[in-house]
């Protein structure tokens, strides 16, 4: 399958990262704008494995996607599988251009659904990789990451390489990575997906809390409307692909939140009602 991503540098220093014609007018005040968003990959022909010239056919991920995200605030997106979520992200982080639109954001990084962690290297070691690429010494950056490991339940584990690490250790160690970049844009994509119902619940709790004590900005994909729920202060409902705004659910209480908040309960109601599971919920 075709790849089509692409690295571009990102600036250091809070200014925003523009793709796509024309400026926004919002942009400034946003820490994430996206304005009339699309984006096509080129895969195979369907039943191209048998033949070898069955040629090329667009896949449309995003189609017309306009979204704003606030400075400070933890924005939920869900919606079905292909939507275009980790693509979304992905724009936002600069790793790719839209086809058409615009995409200004505040300087990001990715959590990539799968972990990409260096095997080569222990535990504190990657989580410390952000910290050590924008200039610290790898004490500073040892001692920065390892006041992590204790709060995330990693004592012990500093120089266990990552095949050592059960899956949701290591998408522990991927998150304090990500936590350590600095950057004031977080995109997580399922940064909670692989792990049990128990850590998961310890780790929203874990992310409410760095959240109330530092401001960053969150854009978090989920496949647990639940969990969209309890964390965001708005949940986005993407549409089946090509992916665009279906809907959008303010949850409008404090954080920390209880799972039986009738907040929460009425923002997982209406989401599953969006996704057309209404009768489940
Ligand atoms: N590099 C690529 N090359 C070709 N097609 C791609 C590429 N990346 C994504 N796609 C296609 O674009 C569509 C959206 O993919 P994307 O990974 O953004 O969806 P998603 O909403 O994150 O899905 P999931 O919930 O399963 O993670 C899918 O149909 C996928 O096959
Ligand atoms: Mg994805």
């Amino acid at each position: 399958m075709p790849t089509e991503l692409q690295s571009r540098p990102q600036p250091r220093d809070g200014r925003l990262a523009r793709s796509g014609a024309g400026e926004l007018a919002q942009a400034g005040a946003s820490a994430a704008a996206l304005e009339g968003v699309s984006r096509s990959y080129r895969a195979p022909a369907r039943g191209g494995l048998r033949r070898r010239s069955r040629g090329e056919r667009a896949v449309q991920a995003l189609g017309g996607m306009s979204l704003a995200v606030a400075p400070g605030e933890l924005v939920a997106v869900v919606g079905p599988s292909g939507c275009g979520k980790s693509t979304l992200l992905e724009l936002m982080c600069g790793l790719q251009r839209p086809d058409a639109g615009t995409v200004a954001c505040l300087p990001a990084v990715l959590m990539p659904q799968r972990d990409l962690l260096l095997g080569w290297l222990g535990a504190l070691d990657n989580a410390a990789l952000g910290v050590r690429i924008a200039g610290a010494s790898r004490a500073q950056a040892r001692e920065r990451a390892g006041a992590l490991f204790a709060e995330l339940g990693l004592d012990g584990f500093q120089r266990a390489r990552p095949h050592e690490l059960s899956g949701g250790m290591r998408q522990r160690v991927a998150f304090a990575r990500t936590l350590l970049s600095g950057k004031p844009l977080l995109c997580l994509d399922e940064p909670f997906g692989a792990l049990d119902a128990i850590t998961r619940a310890q780790m929203q709790d874990w992310l409410a809390a760095v959240l109330a004590r530092e401001r960053r900005t969150v854009v978090l994909v989920t496949h647990d409307v639940e969990e969209a729920a309890l964390l965001a202060d708005r949940v986005l409902v993407l549409s089946p692909r090509p992916g665009r705004v279906l809907a959008e659910i303010p949850v409008q209480t404090p954080r920390p939140r209880a799972r039986t908040a009738p907040a929460v309960l009425e923002a997982r109601r209406r989401a599953l009602a969006e996704l057309g599971m209404g009768a489940t919920a």
